[in-house]
């Protein structure tokens, strides 16, 4: 099969009659830990996975023309109209979104251009495969009109994009790892202060240790649950007098109604987790690591509540495969893709064993994939 970068390349050709004049890629996410927390000001250790999202363009022409190769669907507009918000729905909100503020971020007025995108991050599983798609996006742009934008501009106006225009009211998580990953390594943010603490080394060598199994339940997070989780932690965090949920002390959560003390402890237990992580991963530990996603996973089911029957089915499949370091769900939850992390002897068996018992619950397959930690974003020479 061809990767994104062939199909992206010979859908242009296709397209357009000519070859692409510069191409950029940026990686879909697992999140290791620091689950629900970026919107609370958490820190959170996400890793970029080796699957691309990669767009491809050339200056040409009057009219914005971007072509999304996989779906076979085309956004065009004059480039004046990519500053109105409510055109756009689906992919194209996102395309639009990232292209007015990319133009905005470079103070140039928005031209004709040609862009195809394709991408081997897979859709709405929870892999980020929306900030893959905006990343990738900004870098094109600003490489076509031979700009380098700082990378936390091109996570925040990405983020901008899908608040404005998808309406999705997320954190800086994913973006900023699809612009800032470094090969080999997860990535330790505060977002609090929109910074990044540090790099964080994976375990070495060609070890797989990292799979990722594929729910095949799709859930768009602009639906209700995740603005209604986003929504319930402001309310408590008001409540306690605190400006983000993370600041607030587990011994002070009484005081807040059974609904908000639940997700309150979610969000300050993980976030303790995810520093606890960040220590066990200096130290090597992997095991410390492996035991602080499984209570993460644990949290996320019973306190937040964002977990579902298809994700613990393949939680404790793994759980109780041997060798296996920790299990958990991975991004927004309500279905898309779980992480098991072991090293890496242990895991043909422990995909034969989780693949097993999750068809013979539901009676159709998960789908599964080994991760490697990988780059951001950048442009492809
Ligand atoms: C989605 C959002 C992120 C983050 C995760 C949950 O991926 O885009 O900002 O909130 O859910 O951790």
């Amino acid at each position: 099969m061809t990767n994104a970068h062939e199909r992206a390349s010979a859908a242009y050709q296709r397209s357009f009659g000519r070859d692409h004049a510069q191409a950029a890629r940026a990686p879909g996410r697992v999140n290791l830990i620091g689950e629900h927390i970026d919107y609370c000001g958490g820190h959170v250790l996400p890793m970029a996975i080796d699957r691309d999202c990669v767009a491809v363009g050339g200056v040409h022409g009057e009219r914005v023309r971007v072509y999304a190769a996989d779906l076979h669907e085309w956004l065009e507009c004059d480039p004046g109209e990519l500053h109105d918000a409510n055109r756009f729905e689906g992919w194209r909100a996102y395309a639009a979104g990232v292209l007015a503020f990319t133009f905005e971020a470079m103070r140039e007025r928005p031209r004709g251009f040609e862009i195809v995108i394709a991408s081997d991050v897979p859709l709405g599983a929870g892999l980020s495969s929306s900030a893959a798609f905006e990343v990738s996006l900004t870098t094109l742009l600003a490489g076509l009109m031979g700009q380098s934008l700082d990378a936390w501009e091109v996570a925040r106006l990405c983020r901008r994009a899908e608040h404005e225009y998808a309406r999705v009211p997320c954190g800086i998580m994913d973006q900023a790892i699809a612009a800032m990953a470094r090969r080999g390594h997860a990535m330790l943010l505060d977002c609090e202060t929109e910074r990044v603490v540090g790099h964080m080394p994976m375990p070495s060598g060609d070890d797989v240790s990292l799979l990722v199994v594929d729910t095949r339940v799709r859930h768009a997070h602009s639906g209700g649950e995740y603005a209604a989780r986003r929504a319930a932690c402001e309310a408590a965090a008001r409540a306690l007098g605190e400006k983000n949920l993370c600041e607030a002390r587990l011994a002070h959560l009484d005081a807040l109604t059974q609904e908000w003390r639940a997700i309150a402890r979610h969000v300050v237990s993980e976030n303790q987790r995810t520093l606890a992580a960040a220590e066990a991963m200096k130290a090597g530990d992997w095991s410390g690591l492996g035991r602080l996603m499984n209570e993460s996973h644990d949290s996320l089911r019973d306190d937040y509540r964002v977990s579902c029957a298809e994700l613990d089915t393949v939680v404790d499949a793994a759980r109780a495969a041997p060798g296996v370091w920790g299990a958990r769900m991975t991004g927004g939850g309500f279905g898309g893709c779980a992480i098991v992390f072991a090293p890496a002897v242990a895991m043909p068996e422990i995909r034969e064993r989780v693949t097993r018992e999750f068809r013979a619950r539901f009676a159709r397959d998960c789908g599964t994939l080994y991760a490697h930690a990988s780059a951001g974003a950048a442009l492809i020479s």
